[in-house]
């Protein structure tokens, strides 16, 4: 195993970003969903503002984030800027390049701290009873061993922490394959979902058998795929989606034919 920790890049974020505030209000990342974007904005604002401490960076406040599969940083670079301490844990060398380039560039290195590994061993490569919120975002698709996973992900977990996993909805591939007429590539999808595929209700066992109680499930992106691309030009019909998004995310059979499927799960407390 090899670790990157962040390098001695100017303190750019130190004082000045707090999780709060209209200065931090256009910080959202590109291309995600804002349902999901705000939800953990949500739990960011809602969580202590942990002293605890992190792989090479323990003087900084702010809530202490864990990405496990967090790749090139696109949640962990603005979630630096909205003030938490992020450590991103990835097989990707590569990845892990980028995502400290990002953050150098975002003025958050020193918030940030990439660790090459495995999600397997995430034991051996970040403290344990640590961080307020981890992150599995469309990463245990990739994982051997879903279960043993999770329970590292639980164990890494502070009591009440709170862990937000996101995988891609098996039921949406074939859906999206009938509306683009591959009826026989839809066939196959369904006939031969991906090694590691899930639905609302075998995500959130895989959070209970980790000792996690589930918060949520939702569905992210039920409708957005499916609207034609020029008819978002007309004037609202942005807004509407993303209301209509918001209304039904947590409500079947919308939340099961979404493209994605969210669940929050916390470590219970000690007491
Ligand atoms: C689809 S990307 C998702 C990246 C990020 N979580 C996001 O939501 O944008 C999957 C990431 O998981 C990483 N990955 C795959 N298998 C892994 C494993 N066993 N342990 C750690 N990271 C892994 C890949 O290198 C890649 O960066």
């Amino acid at each position: 195993m090899s670790v990157l920790v962040a390098s001695d890049a100017p303190n750019q974020a130190a004082g000045g970003v707090g999780l709060s505030g209209s200065a931090t209000a256009d910080r959202s990342p590109r291309g995600r969903s804002p349902l999901l974007w705000a939800s953990l904005l949500q739990i960011l604002h809602g969580g202590p503002d942990s002293q605890g401490t992190s792989q090479g960076n323990q003087s900084l406040s702010g809530p202490r984030v864990l990405d496990c599969g967090g790749g090139s940083g696109s949640l962990a670079v603005p979630l630096a800027a909205h003030g938490a301490v992020v450590t991103v844990v990835d097989v990707s060398i590569d990845a892990l390049a980028t995502l400290m380039r990002r953050a150098a560039e975002a003025g958050v290195s020193d918030r940030v701290t990439a660790v090459q590994g495995e999600a397997e061993s995430l034991a051996e490569l970040v403290p344990a009873d640590t961080f307020d919120l981890v992150l599995a975002h469309d990463v245990l698709e990739d994982v051997q061993n879903p279960v043993q996973v999770m329970r590292q992900i639980a164990g890494a977990l502070r009591p009440d922490g709170v862990l937000s996993v996101v995988v891609a909805n098996p039921v949406a591939g074939v859906l999206a394959r009938v509306l683009a007429g591959d009826v026989a590539g839809a066939l196959s999808a369904y006939h031969r979902p991906a090694q590691q595929a899930y639905d609302a209700e075998s995500l959130a066992d895989l959070c209970v058998a980790a000792g996690l109680r589930v918060q949520s499930v939702e569905g992210l992106g039920v409708f957005t795929d499916l609207v034609p691309g020029i008819e978002l030009d007309r004037p609202g019909a942005i807004a509407a989606l993303s209301e209509l998004e918001s209304a039904v995310a947590g409500q079947p059979p919308y939340r099961d034919i979404a493209s994605r499927l969210h669940v929050l799960a916390h470590r219970p407390g000690a007491g």
